[in-house]
């Protein structure tokens, strides 16, 4: 294996329900409901283009000038940031730290490939930085579904895509892993994640060890 890519809100640390959150909030003050069904959809994908969803969703896609637009983006953001302040080290998933730590002893790069601006924020709250090889910028990029930033992430750790893992708990981010011809482990609910294509799914990331990696993928 030569490298292992990394999604970041809901696999890293629980800020999936954070984004749930300031959407929800922020739907609901233009008077659009969301719930965790559709939310399922937002997951993976970037601040525009999840209001854009949002906005079809609840037939206000013509509704909002650009500039509005940004500025309820914006709104989602400093809630979202608000809620992301009491972010400490406890807040990393279980069994994350621990595959971060055999990753290194091993030198198996590990990368995070994440559609979030804020992920250097989140990733400092965490004191994991030093554990990653590189942030893939998502800035100017197509966002998932395409592969092009598991794609990037790859390039960036010197590796084969074939020979990479991507971890991801969003149906866009699985779809982006297998176009970009990686194996794809789900975090999450096998009925969401399988038919995205998801070659293996765990319920939860205490699951991730670096031999069960090794063994499930078949890249000794
Ligand atoms: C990730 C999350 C999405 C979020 C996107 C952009 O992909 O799963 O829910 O919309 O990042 O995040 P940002 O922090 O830049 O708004
Ligand atoms: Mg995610």
């Amino acid at each position: 294996m030569q490298a292992v890519l990394f999604d970041l809100d809901g696999v890293i640390t629980d800020t999936a329900k954070y984004h749930f959150t300031a959407w929800k909030q922020m739907a609901e003050r233009i008077g659009i409901e969301i719930d965790s069904d559709f939310n399922e959809s937002l997951k993976g994908i970037e601040r525009m283009q999840s209001l854009e969803r949002i906005l079809v969703h609840g037939h206000q896609e013509q509704k909002y000038s650009q500039a509005e637009k940004e500025r309820l983006a914006q709104e989602k953001n400093d809630e979202y940031v608000s809620l992301l302040a009491g972010l400490t080290p406890e807040d990393t998933y279980p069994g994350i730290k621990e595959l971060l730590t055999e990753l290194q002893e091993n030198k198996i790069p590990a990368v995070i490939a994440s559609a979030s601006k804020n992920a250097p924020l989140i990733l400092e709250a965490l004191q994991l930085n030093t554990y990653f090889h590189a942030i893939v910028d998502p800035g100017g990029i197509p966002g998932k579904p395409e592969p092009d930033i598991f794609v990037k992430g790859a390039e960036q750790a010197g590796a084969d895509s074939v020979y990479c893992i991507g971890i991801e708990d969003s149906q866009a981010g699985i779809e982006a892993i297998k176009a970009a011809g990686m194996y794809a482990v789900g975090i999450g609910e096998e009925s969401i994640l399988g038919p995205s294509g998801a070659d293996i799914v765990y319920p939860s990331t205490k699951e991730l060890t670096l031999q069960r990696l090794l063994t499930a993928a078949q890249l000794a």
